[in-house]
């Protein structure tokens, strides 16, 4: 089944079809353009640089998010925020959908053929005012996805009814449905972790951690196995499929005091994915599709996947 008839077996509004639709002919141009032959002149010619934010830009950081812009103009979208872009963009239409993305996942793996992806949720604007509609808690979200450019290009998408994979038939230009239904595993004994921040990290995840490197002979009486590839679309695609568990924690860094990865652009479109696959999604405290919006580009913890492991670190976040 391709993605036009699986939107509309799963009876999804057609603006928001119209949206994913556009989402996908993005990714397709994206695709294409990170496989495409470039040599070693043509990357040291474009230069790297740094947005409002302090955030690292690359050219395909821009250029994913204006080829996005570009064929959300061509959709129903009311308006568009992103990682890449201070504010929001006002698509000047009555229409109803707002779409978030982050362009290109993963941007510190761009240039070593390691997956990359973009992420993006859609909500409704609820009549609110759009500067207003773009602070909405995640649980309002009507779909949301991403795309991994990997050894496949994939979609993994939600519209509210069980989320499911889809692989791009390159031949045909067209996202295959590959698997319906998705459930993450309850258990796992895998974990993701930068471990080099260790020196920063909460009491809580110091304990979590030490517990599951302590394997069977430790109080978790299992040994587990790690894996980081450092693009979240990437990990998050390994826990759908066998389970784990992934962690980006707040740590002492100033920067990173409220956590890394965007509410917005990173962990709701996830949480979203996550609880429609039977798996969990915290900041520690709360679900993250119950936080609270307060800025656009606000930054939060994010632990998701197999259920068991998130309520394990839940647990001992509590006692913190
Ligand atoms: P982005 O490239 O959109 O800024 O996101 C990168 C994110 C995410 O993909 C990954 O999980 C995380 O940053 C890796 O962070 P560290 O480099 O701190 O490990
Ligand atoms: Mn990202
Ligand atoms: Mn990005």
């Amino acid at each position: 089944m391709d993605l036009d008839n699986y939107l509309l077996k799963k009876s999804t509004e057609e603006e928001i079809s119209s949206i994913v639709k556009s989402l996908a002919d993005a990714a397709i141009k994206i695709s294409t353009i990170i496989r495409s032959v470039k040599t070693q002149e043509d990357v040291s010619k474009t230069d790297t640089k740094i947005n409002f934010d302090g955030d690292i830009q690359k050219p395909l950081d821009i250029s994913s998010d204006e080829i996005i812009i570009s064929f959300l103009k061509k959709s129903p979208a009311a308006g568009y925020a992103s990682e890449e872009q201070e504010g929001h963009i006002d698509f000047k239409n009555n229409n109803d959908f707002i779409v978030f993305a982050d362009p290109l996942d993963g941007s510190s793996n761009i240039d070593v053929n390691v997956s990359i992806g973009t992420i993006f949720s859609i909500m409704s604007k609820n009549n609110l005012p759009l500067e207003k509609a773009f602070i909405q808690n995640g649980s309002n979200q009507k779909s949301s996805g991403f795309f991994v450019y990997g050894p496949q290009t994939t979609l993994l998408i939600t519209v509210g009814a069980g989320t499911s994979l889809f692989a791009l038939d390159e031949l045909q230009g067209k996202f295959i449905l590959i698997r319906d239904n998705i459930v993450i595993p309850e258990t796992t004994n895998e974990f993701a972790i930068n471990a080099a921040y260790k020196r920063y990290w909460d009491c809580a995840t110091l304990k979590y951690i030490s517990e599951c490197q302590d394997g069977e002979s430790g109080p978790r009486k299992k040994n587990f196995g790690m894996r980081w590839v450092g693009s979240l679309v990437a990990d998050a695609s390994r826990i759908f499929n066998r389970g784990g568990i992934f962690l980006y924690p707040a740590d002492m860094r100033e920067k990173y005091k409220n956590g890394r990865l965007r509410l917005t652009y990173e962990a709701n479109p996830i949480a979203f994915l996550v609880e429609q696959a039977n798996g969990v999604a915290t900041d520690g405290h709360k679900n993250i599709l119950n936080l609270e919006v307060n800025e656009l580009h606000q930054r939060s913890p994010l632990i998701f996947g197999s259920k068991e492991e998130v309520l394990e670190y839940k647990k001992l976040y509590s006692k913190l």
